[in-house]
């Protein structure tokens, strides 16, 4: 799918951010500070890490949120267990879904990989139903993209398997 203008220009502020950076979580805090800054209509933004066989919360805007997510739970375990992003227009409708932040209502999560080694999750909420679409959910997987392009190998330094 084509990557809609507001997502082209998105992934370049990103590579920007972060380019030449060598610290991993100062480069996810800027992703996810930029994501909150640019994008409309959502209440939560930021990543889980893989950590001790889990997903455990990394760098994030919005509200405090669950700690530790078992792989293949909710929306973020199930993206990270079947390494496909996920697109919820409804989390009430979604088995197993995790409320952190009970304004959720619908979300998108990508999965984050250094070559095939997964790392992380990537996570937006919006307290809208249907508030994504697949452009969104494809200009997402572009950030996610460009975020592992730039990070390179730094995260599999930085979080345990
Ligand atoms: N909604 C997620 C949990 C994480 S919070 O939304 C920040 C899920 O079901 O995976």
């Amino acid at each position: 799918m084509e990557i809609d203008h507001f997502y082209a220009g998105l992934a370049g502020e990103l590579e920007a951010l972060t380019r030449d950076v060598p610290y991993l979580i100062a480069n996810l805090a800027n992703a996810s500070a930029l994501l909150w800054q640019r994008m409309e209509d959502i209440n939560w933004a930021g990543f889980y890490l893989l950590q001790d066989g889990a997903l455990v919360l990394g760098p994030f805007q919005g509200k405090p949120a669950c700690i530790v997510i078992p792989l293949g739970k909710g929306v973020c375990g199930t993206a990270a267990a079947l390494g496909q992003s996920q697109l919820v227009p409804d989390v009430h409708t979604f088995p197993g879904h995790i409320a952190c932040d009970s304004a959720s209502r619908s979300e998108v999560v990508v999965p984050l990989y250094a070559g095939n080694v997964l790392w992380g999750v990537l996570d937006i909420d919006s307290p809208t139903l249907g508030r994504f679409t697949r452009e969104d959910q494809a200009g997402l997987e572009h950030f996610a993209r460009t975020l592992e392009e730039v990070l390179g190998d730094l995260p599999i330094d930085k979080v345990g398997k």
